[in-house]
C-alpha cells in the first residue's frame, strides 16, 4: 500500500520526533494529543529540534520550513481517520493504548495500518483490541528519534506479510535501518539495555561509584555517549519504570524488576529532563 499520510499519537519525547522524521521524510504528518496546550508543547519540540538539525549542518533552511509545512497537530482522535498509517507513542500503558486503538478502529479506513511505538508491552495485546490485527505491527524507534538510525520491525503472528513489508518499507524511508524482532517485552534493545539500566540504579543505591562516577565509567571505560543514569534521566524515569514493571511481569526474573529508588524518584516526581530533574538537574524546561 503506498504510503501518503502518516498519523502520530501523542507528542511527547517520542512521539514528537517520529512526526518530525514522517515530515522531514515527505509525508503529510498529524499528530494527535489530549489538550491543546500539550500539542503545543509537542509541537515546539519539533521546531527547536528542525533549527537544530539546520544548526548541526544536518538539514537546509528550506527543508525545515517545508517540514513544517507539512505538519499539524490535533486534539481530535477523527483527524487520523484518513491517514495511511499510523503510529502511536503515547504512554506506555497497555489499557490507555487498547482504549484508543479501539477508538482509531471505528474511526479509521480499514486499509490503515496501525504501528505501535511501545518500549515492552507485546504488540499482539494491543492489536487484539482492533479488528485489523493483520495490519498491525510494531514500529520501535530510539531516542533521540531523528539522530538513532535503528528501528525495531516487529511482527505479530497476525500481521499479513504485506503489512510488514509496508511497515519495513515506510522505515527505510525515513532514513531507518530496520530490524525485525520478536514479539517479546522488550523486542531486542530493551531486552539487553533496560537490566543495565536497573543495575545502574542499584549500583547507585548500593554505593558501588557515585552518580558521576557510574556514567564516567561507561562513558570513558566502555564508550557510550551517556552513562545509564544520564541516559535514564533523557529516556524519562517514568517510562523507564512503566516498561520495568512490564517486562518483570512478562519474564519474572529479579533482573527486571524496578529498583525501589526508581520507584520513589518517579514518586516524588523526579521523571528526568521532561520534569527539570532526575538523577541530575536540568533547570526549568529543559
Ligand atoms: N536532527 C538531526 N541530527 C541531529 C539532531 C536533530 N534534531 N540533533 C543532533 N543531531 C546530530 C548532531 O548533528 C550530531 O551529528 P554528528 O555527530 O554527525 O555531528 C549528533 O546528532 C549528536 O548530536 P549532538 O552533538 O547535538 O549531541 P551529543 O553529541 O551530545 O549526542 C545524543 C546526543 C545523540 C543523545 C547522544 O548523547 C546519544 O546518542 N546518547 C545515547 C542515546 C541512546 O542510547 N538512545 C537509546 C535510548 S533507549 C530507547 O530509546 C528505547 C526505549 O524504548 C527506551
Ligand atoms: P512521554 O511521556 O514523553 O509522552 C507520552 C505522551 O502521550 C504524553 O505527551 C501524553 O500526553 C500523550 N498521551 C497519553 N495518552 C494519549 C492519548 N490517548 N492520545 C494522544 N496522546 C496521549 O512518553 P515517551 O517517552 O514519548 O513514550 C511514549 C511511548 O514510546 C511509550 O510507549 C514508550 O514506551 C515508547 N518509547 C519511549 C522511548 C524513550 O526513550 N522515552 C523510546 C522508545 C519508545
Amino acid at each position: 500500500m503506498k504510503i501518503r499520510k502518516v498519523g502520530v499519537l501523542g507528542a511527547g519525547l517520542m512521539g514528537s520526533g517520529i512526526a518530525e522524521v514522517a515530515a522531514r521524510a515527505g509525508y503529510d504528518t498529524v499528530v494527535r494529543e489530549v489538550t491543546e496546550d500539550l500539542a503545543k508543547k509537542g509541537m515546539g519540540r519539533i521546531q527547536s529540534s528542525l533549527s537544530k538539525a539546520v544548526e548541526k549542518g544536518k538539514l537546509a533552511a528550506s527543508e525545515r520550513d517545508a517540514a513544517a509545512g507539512r505538519l499539524r497537530s490535533t486534539t481530535a482522535l477523527e483527524d487520523l481517520a484518513d491517514c495511511d498509517i499510523l503510529v502511536e507513542a503515547i504512554v506506555e500503558n497497555l489499557e490507555v493504548k487498547k482504549e484508543t486503538y479501539r477508538e482509531l478502529d471505528r474511526l479509521c479506513k480499514p486499509e490503515t495500518i496501525f504501528c505501535s511505538n511501545t518500549s515492552s508491552l507485546t504488540i499482539t495485546e494491543m492489536s487484539a483490541a482492533t479488528k485489523r490485527p493483520d495490519r498491525f505491527a510494531g514500529l520501535h524507534f530510539f531516542n533521540p528519534v531523528p539522530v538513532m538510525k535503528l528501528v525495531e520491525v516487529v511482527r505479530t503472528i497476525a500481521t499479513s506479510p504485506e503489512t510488514e513489508e509496508t511497515v519495513l518499507e515506510f522505515a527505510r524511508s525515513l532514513g531507518k535501518e530496520p530490524i525485525r524482532a520478536q514479539d517479546n517485552s522488550g523486542f531486542v534493545v530493551n531486552r539487553l539495555l533496560v537490566p543495565y539500566l536497573l543495575d545502574a540504579v542499584r549500583a547507585l543505591d548500593e554505593g558501588v561509584g557515585s552518580r558521576d562516577d557510574i556514567d564516567k565509567a561507561m562513558e570513558l571505560g566502555c564508550g557510550h555517549p551517556m552513562g545509564p543514569l544520564k541516559l535514564l534521566d533523557f529516556v524519562g524515569l517514568d517510562t523507564t519504570y512503566f516498561i520495568a514493571e512490564i517486562m518483570f511481569n512478562e519474564y519474572r526474573e529479579k533482573r527486571f524488576a524496578p529498583p525501589p529508588l526508581l520507584k520513589r524518584m518517579v514518586l516524588a516526581g523526579r521523571l528526568g529532563r521532561k520534569s527539570g530533574r532526575g538523577f541530575y538537574e536540568y533547570g526549568e524546561g529543559k
